[in-house]
């Protein structure tokens, strides 16, 4: 099981206006699936632009241990050679996923769909994020659970061997559990269908057409998407281009956007509808935004995003856009802090369940900070910032979440005093690059 290491604090203070042209890392979603889709495709599927982060590298582990050959070729450059759909192997270890939500729940699907049993362990965090939404229908297809605690890691999965194609009708909105039933699904005789009231990200659906799957989707009268997927598929290994991750170039655009002065432009960045949430609100709050070279690459949008320092005014998020910015939260309400009257962002159940009660964290760091909130069960109302209150001075508890920990490092960029976080170990989960890069931009961060 993942150890913690200790805590490594950080502060951010204020300096220099933000300027310059950088590239994110890799797409985390895409990442996690180039990994799992190239280990059950039959030939050698070839990655440029993995995200070299522990969430990512912990899937590749994973699907090595299940007897894909996982190769590194160069910065971002990844080589699985796949066994095809149904033939990956049982672990002969444990798999150890760490902080990663994503790559568990996923592997969970995929070992669904096959016979044998696996054992998920991971960090605290990750032991603590329920699991049932995903073992409830992977139950129904067959699949056997054994936990100490009910639905939390530490757990062990054994697939049947003929998994039972059904109908789920996802009940929150999470791609995650989406596509662990989709994989599992894989392994299923006939059509597994998921039915999905509000779309979430979609990377799963369009990349297992992508490797030669027969998935369909289709919109029915009340708006929902119905999926299905005929099991058994032949996969052939792809080559695939993973983009710039939105989520993590979100902390270099909300930071060019508060802090005076600065221009920024974030190349290469994802821009699927379903992950462009933030860009739209912060253009509603009057943020200088645009898009640059718009392009095509491997089926998705793609484009430079490039922000100049705006004055920002407070907006109503309205929440059925939550699943299109479901983990930009965070760093919206830092841009809504630094904006002339309140944002108010409803529909955030989901932000309960992530790697820390983002909900609870967010409201916290901001009050330890000067700014004014109110934390509702699943809302969350950001007061802008008013004259003559100082911001910042605070210390931030990041309940092991790489998120909440970025988001108050770019807090304190524009703060009238410095912010400390209390650890920036978790930013290796998914932007390891994050403080060189703001500190290329002209970011100032001093070790606490
Ligand atoms: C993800 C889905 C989302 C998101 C996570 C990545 C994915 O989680 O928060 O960072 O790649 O499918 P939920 O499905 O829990 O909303």
């Amino acid at each position: 099981m993942s150890h913690a290491a200790a805590p490594r604090p950080l502060a951010a203070r204020a300096g220099a206006a933000l300027r310059g042209r950088i590239r994110v890392p890799g797409d985390k979603s895409i990442s996690h699936r180039s990994l799992m889709f190239g280990a059950i495709s039959l030939g050698e599927t070839r990655i440029e632009g993995l995200l070299e982060a522990d969430d990512v590298l912990a899937t590749g582990r994973a699907m090595a241990a299940m007897g894909a050959g996982v190769v590194r070729d160069g910065e971002g450059a990844w080589r699985v050679s796949g066994l095809g759909c149904g033939g990956l192997l049982e672990p002969e270890a444990v798999l150890d996923f760490g902080n990663a939500g994503t790559g568990s729940r996923l592997t969970m699907g995929l070992v669904g769909g096959h016979a044998f049993a696996a054992t998920f362990v991971g960090d605290a965090s990750l032991s603590r994020r329920p699991m049932g939404r995903v073992l409830d229908p992977l139950r129904d297809m067959g699949v056997e659970v054994i936990a100490r605690t009910k639905d939390r890691l530490p757990l062990t999965l054994r697939g049947p061997r003929t998994p039972v194609p059904i109908t789920y009708r996802v009940p929150m909105a999470s791609a995650q559990v989406k596509s662990a039933v989709l994989l599992a699904g894989l392994g299923a005789p006939g059509v597994t269908t998921v039915i999905e009231p509000i779309a979430t990200r979609d990377h799963t659906e369009r990349m297992l057409v992508g490797f030669g799957a027969d998935l369909s989707v289709e919109i029915d009268a009340a708006g929902a998407r119905i999926i299905r997927l005929v099991g058994r598929p032949d996969l052939k290994a792809q080559a695939v281009v993973v983009p710039g991750d939105p989520s993590s170039a979100a902390f270099a655009i909300v930071a060019g956007l508060i802090v005076p002065g600065s221009d920024v432009t974030v190349e290469n960045v994802l821009l699927n509808p379903l992950r462009t949430g933030l860009f739209e609100t912060l253009i509603e709050m009057g943020a200088d935004l645009s898009i640059e070279n718009e392009r095509l690459s491997g089926g998705e949008r793609i484009g430079d995003v490039r922000v100049r320092h705006s004055a920002l005014t407070g907006v109503v998020v309205p929440p059925e856009r939550a699943p299109a910015m479901i983990d930009e939260y965070p760093i919206l309400a830092v841009a809504a802090a630094f904006a002339e009257g309140p944002t108010v962002m409803e529909g955030l159940e989901e932000l309960r369940v992530k790697e820390s009660d983002r909900l609870a964290a967010v409201a916290r760091g901001l009050e330890a900070n000067g700014i004014a909130c109110r934390e509702g069960e699943a809302s969350l109302v950001v007061e802008g910032r008013r004259a003559g209150v100082v911001l910042g001075g605070g210390s931030v508890a990041t309940h092991l979440d790489h998120r909440i920990a970025m988001s108050f490092l770019v807090l304190g960029l524009a703060a009238d005093r410095p912010v400390t976080v209390d650890d920036t170990a978790m930013i290796a989960t998914s932007f390891p690059s994050f403080r060189g890069l703001m500190e290329g931009l002209g970011a100032e961060f001093v070790d606490a």
